[in-house]
């Protein structure tokens, strides 16, 4: 079933959804900008997912209009697709950087997958964090690089800066996630920066990834982006999604940002795909709609806090989370939770080791869809 929010409050009326919405807290203090926008509650094949990461809400309005506005015969002249270097141009103005500090990529997997492949090998181990994002340890297993994997702290979440630091002496690369999947935690500038600074000190040859693919989530003072840092060190560069907050997942589109022989290695490392233009006036659009940016950050920080303090009320902890994910200590394995969802028809996400049998990832979905969620959670864990 698929229901917008304009047809759910043609069909019951305003004041009863304001009702609804209200008994659980799901109502929106965004909400002039949400009378805006149509944001729409995705039930695909009859399941929530609430399992990927991606965004319940899709791109914005501004966004699609550009995309159904570029469906034209133009889209058969293609091998030079218009709008890339325009979405290359795009953003190394916006960071104040040339386009040769710009690669981009079709989803920012690719780059991950050319950064393993580009500076690990069996002499030079990846370094990384468990549980993470794991494309870049993926990739180091395919061409036997060693590995070594930092836990993150089983109380914070947050990684041991200290012993990845200690890690990464001889290493090719260090892979950090800043905002972390799936713990959803952040480090700061300053934790961040002297990371960098004592690695570059201690280990000159070892590359730094800083995967910032949930930073459109996170208010500024817990993060900020290490690009600076990739601008300062060859060793540095960051990856970046249209995936997450810009709703674009389905159009394929990241970018990575840092000095040009770094990422000619990446990409020479690895196939990137081809961006289409299409995908190109989307990523374009939605780059520039700050304020749907700002909108989409603050519309998920609400539903977030609403169903942390829903899990709080149960007596489960959430760690810190910045993103739109949560990783909730449900103290029971994550496969019997997400089987019981399942059974009400809600995805949630997959095992996360170490802490497989503690702790499940969930998705943020729409308002909608997380108020029926939080009733089915209460349920199965009742
Ligand atoms: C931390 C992180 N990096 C990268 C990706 C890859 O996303 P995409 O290829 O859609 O840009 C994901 C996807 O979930 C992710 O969570």
């Amino acid at each position: 079933m698929k229901m917008t929010r304009r047809g759910f409050v043609g069909t019951v009326g305003l004041g009863s959804v304001a009702g609804l919405l209200s008994s659980t807290g799901l109502t929106s203090k965004n909400a002039n900008a949400a009378s805006n926008y149509e944001a729409e509650a995705v039930y695909d094949g009859g399941i929530m997912q609430l399992n990927q990461n991606e965004s319940a809400r899709g791109p914005g309005p501004k966004t699609l209009e550009a995309i159904r506005s570029h469906v034209t015969k133009r889209l058969g002249r293609g091998y030079a697709p218009d709008h890339v270097n325009e979405l290359r141009e795009t953003l190394a103005d916006y960071y104040g950087v040339t386009t040769d500090n710009v690669i981009l990529a079709t989803g920012s997997g690719p780059l991950l997958v050319g950064a393993a492949r580009a500076f690990c090998s069996e002499s030079k181990p990846l370094v990384t964090t468990g549980p993470t994002y794991t494309t870049a340890e993926q990739t180091a297993r395919r061409i036997a690089a060693p590995i070594r994997s930092i836990p993150v702290n089983s109380s914070t979440m947050g990684i041991d800066l200290d012993d990845m630091a200690e890690a990464a002496v001889g290493a090719g690369m260090v892979y950090f996630c800043n905002p972390n999947n799936p713990t959803g935690t952040v480090h700061s500038p300053e934790a961040v920066e002297s990371f960098i600074r004592r690695v570059q000190r201690e280990s000159p040859n070892t590359k730094m990834l800083i995967d910032e693919a949930y930073i459109n989530y996170v208010f500024d003072e817990a993060m900020q982006t290490a690009l600076p840092l990739a601008m300062e060190f060859e060793n540095v560069f960051i990856t970046r999604s249209f995936s997450k907050a810009h709703g674009m997942a389905g159009l394929r589109v990241g970018y990575a940002l840092g000095q040009q022989q770094t990422l000619a290695a990446v990409s020479g490392a690895w196939g990137m795909g081809d961006v289409n233009m299409l995908s190109a006036i989307a990523a374009i659009t939605a780059f520039n709609d700050k304020e749907h940016i700002d909108w989409e950050r603050q519309e998920n920080a609400e539903i977030r806090a609403i169903v942390v303090a829903a899990f709080n009320a149960m007596g489960f902890e959430v760690a810190d989370s910045h993103t739109n994910h949560i990783f909730v200590n449900l103290g029971r394995p994550a496969k019997e939770f997400r089987d019981a969802c399942l059974e009400h028809k809600i995805l949630v996400g997959r095992d996360f080791p170490p802490f497989e049998n503690t702790h499940c990832r969930i998705s943020m979905g729409s308002r909608e869809e997380m108020q029926k969620a939080v009733e089915v959670f209460r349920k199965v864990l009742a």
